[in-house]
């Protein structure tokens, strides 16, 4: 295994491997994987949003003028970007808890031929570069739609780019690492390795498939 690159957050956070244990669990129909994946989104962005930026205000509370903070824009800069289709539920959990966001769409999928990622949708805000923008896909996988996502975002203007996933491979960590090591990777478990077909071992299948009931 390669050595983990420093930008790299794993969640060893009881809450989020209790959720993840019940989401890897063949059994579990794709109603209540739905909503774990939406909670643990919700819990991740806790900590991918740290260093987000803040403005001083003043409020008045009943009792007297106080200084607090809120985030920049109240924000309405920050971009959330889920890869269609399986990051769409993740980003749901994110926009709970930061509703003001902005939503950017990619929709990639790998050319039979070249099996390289083709974008057949691309839906994002004008001015990314006014603040944070978060990829979202939950199987960090091979990391080459990862890689491509990161690349489109970066060529749109994104300057700070975060990537939020559930479940890492060591192989998909090192593409990103290499290819975009500015990129911080946030994740709730980094599996062993990738199968012969790209899956992610142990994982927990396709995501897109368990969420939503076409497997
Ligand atoms: N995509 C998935 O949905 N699962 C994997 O294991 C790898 C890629």
């Amino acid at each position: 295994m390669p050595p983990a690159p420093a930008n790299l957050v794993v969640f060893d956070h009881p809450l989020i491997q209790h959720k993840l244990s019940y989401i890897r669990d063949r059994s579990l129909s794709h109603r209540p994987f739905r909503a774990l994946l939406y909670q643990i989104a919700g819990l991740m962005v806790f900590e991918a949003t740290r260093s987000f930026p803040t403005v001083e205000i003043d409020v008045d509370t009943p009792l007297e003028r106080t200084r607090c903070r809120r985030l920049k824009d109240n924000g309405s800069s920050i971009t959330v970007v889920p890869v269609l289709r399986s990051g769409l539920v993740m980003s749901e959990g994110i926009l709970e808890m930061m509703p003001e966001a902005r939503v950017g769409h990619l929709g990639l999928a790998r050319d039979e031929h070249s099996l390289k990622p083709v974008t057949y949708l691309k839906r994002l805000p004008r001015d990314l570069a006014a603040g944070p923008v978060l990829l979202v896909d939950p199987m960090l996988a091979t990391g080459g739609s990862a890689s491509s996502a990161l690349s489109i975002l970066k060529a749109e203007g994104a300057r700070d780019v975060r990537m939020l996933c559930l479940v890492a491979s060591p192989e998909g960590i090192a593409r990103l690492a290499k290819d975009h090591p500015d990129v911080w990777i946030y994740a709730a478990a980094v599996d062993r390795e990738l199968n012969s077909v790209g899956y992610i071992l142990p994982g927990l299948g396709d995501a897109g498939d368990r969420m939503y009931g076409t497997t």
